[in-house]
């Protein structure tokens, strides 16, 4: 199977009655992940309505150049650069042969020109059109110079003839541009997640806390999402939209989110514990805030609740899933840690060097506790969310299991 990760995907509409189906193909695309804007030629206008395609894109529709709304939030040669694969669809025989010639006197073919992204295109005209000498010399010119062309399919048109030339339906479309549809691994599984760091206050205004971003915890919310999960997301203090789709439960301490997860847990199915959450808080919390006073200052630390290891150790526990970050003996501890709290599965990172702190990638070995014993498999340094959707579907089948 082959995993995307949300591709940034440009799709372009020029004129045909084809267009009808234009959004039907940015939804296709959408639900596989992808992020689609729309650009749409002044013929494609007369189809369909740029505000349908604003509606299902979720961004303003780019027409011509200078158009203040989409042009002042994203040029058309940054929208060529932002673009990692163009897909026109449906493409006319007049866009084809502008495509063809160089022509970039609209912004779809200017875009088309412009991007150093793979151009696909998916044919869409009257069957005589199709089969025209020069329609053939213009698919000819482009495949030599790397389009690829989808389809078209042969049927009835809506010219009333039949032949080839109908264009291709858009799930065949965005399986040729993003892969198989997601298998729903988690379809309806209530999936508790834990995010973030968290914040033990020492006085109103200062605290002790950590460098955790909740990229990755976020990242296995959506990835759970994608799955089908029903996703509850208890975050710690960050500075990240929650996916949409997820219960969003925001806490600040440890005893917060302690708190937060239990009144949940015994209702979750599957519980991923990504936050970093402080071993340690101060026994006394100032009223007011702490003035500086001789030399040195001692605090007081008193251990937090263990998470993780309250949920493993519930009656009935959710299956359970425990991140740990290590900067030495990563495995040892990890198959140490994965026995001492109870957890199923222990993604282990390896966060020497701070590395792994607020960065777009990361690198785990999932350790998983079986018959008393542990296995362990390491996966590659991937996207936060990759790295997500591939712990996803090695623990989902442990889970439907267990
Ligand atoms: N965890 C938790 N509650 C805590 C501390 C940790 O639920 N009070 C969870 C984390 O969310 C993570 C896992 O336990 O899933 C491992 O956390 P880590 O900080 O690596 O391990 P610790 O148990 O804190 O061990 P140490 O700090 O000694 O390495």
């Amino acid at each position: 199977m082959v995993w995307h990760k949300s591709k940034r995907i440009l799709l372009g509409v020029s004129g045909g009655i084809a267009a009808y189906k234009s959004p039907q193909l940015a939804r296709r695309l959408i639900e596989r992940g992808c992020e689609v804007r729309v650009a749409m030629t002044r013929a494609a206008c007369e189809f369909i309505t740029p505000l349908t395609m604003q509606a299902v894109s979720g961004h303003p529709v780019h027409l011509h150049f200078l158009d203040a709304e989409a042009e002042s939030g994203m040029g058309h040669i940054e929208l060529a650069r932002w673009a990692e694969q163009v897909i026109v669809a449906p493409a006319s025989a007049d866009f084809l042969a502008r495509l063809a010639h160089g022509r970039a006197g609209d912004l779809l073919a200017a875009v088309a020109l412009a991007t150093e992204a793979e151009v696909a295109v998916a044919p869409a005209m009257n069957r005589l059109m199709w089969e025209h000498a020069a329609t053939r010399e213009n698919l000819k010119t482009l495949a030599a110079r790397g389009v690829r062309v989808i389809g078209p399919g042969a049927g009835d048109q809506a010219c009333g003839e039949t032949g080839p030339g109908r264009m291709s339906e858009p799930e065949e479309i965005a399986v040729e541009i993003a892969g198989d549809a997601r298998p729903l691994l988690l379809d309806g599984v209530d999936t508790l997640i834990t995010a973030g760091p968290t914040w033990e206050a020492l006085d109103p205004v200062r605290g002790i806390s950590n460098r955790s971003s909740g990229k990755m915890g976020f990242a296995m919310a959506q990835a759970a999402l994608d799955f089908g999960a029903r996703v509850t997301l208890v975050s710690g203090p960050v500075n990240l939209p929650a996916p949409r789709g997820a219960r969003r439960v925001d806490v600040v301490s440890a005893h917060e989110m302690s708190e937060a997860v239990m009144a949940r847990a015994p209702k979750s199915q599957l519980f991923i514990a990504v936050a970093a959450v402080a071993d340690y808080r101060p026994v006394n919390v100032a009223a007011n805030k702490i003035k500086k006073d001789g030399g040195r200052m001692r605090v007081e630390l008193e251990k937090t609740p263990d998470i993780l290891a309250q949920v493993a150790a519930l009656k009935s526990p959710p299956f359970t899933v425990g991140f740990a970050a290590e900067t030495e003996n990563a495995l040892a501890n990890a198959r140490k840690k994965c026995m001492e709290k109870g957890a199923d599965v222990i993604a282990v990172n390896d966060v020497a060097g701070g590395a792994v702190f607020g960065a777009e990638e990361n690198a785990v070995t999932l350790v998983y506790r079986k018959n008393g014993k542990t296995g362990e498999e390491a996966l590659t340094k991937a996207d936060k969310y990759l790295l997500a959707v591939r712990i996803l579907e090695r623990i989902a089948p442990l889970r439907a299991a267990s």
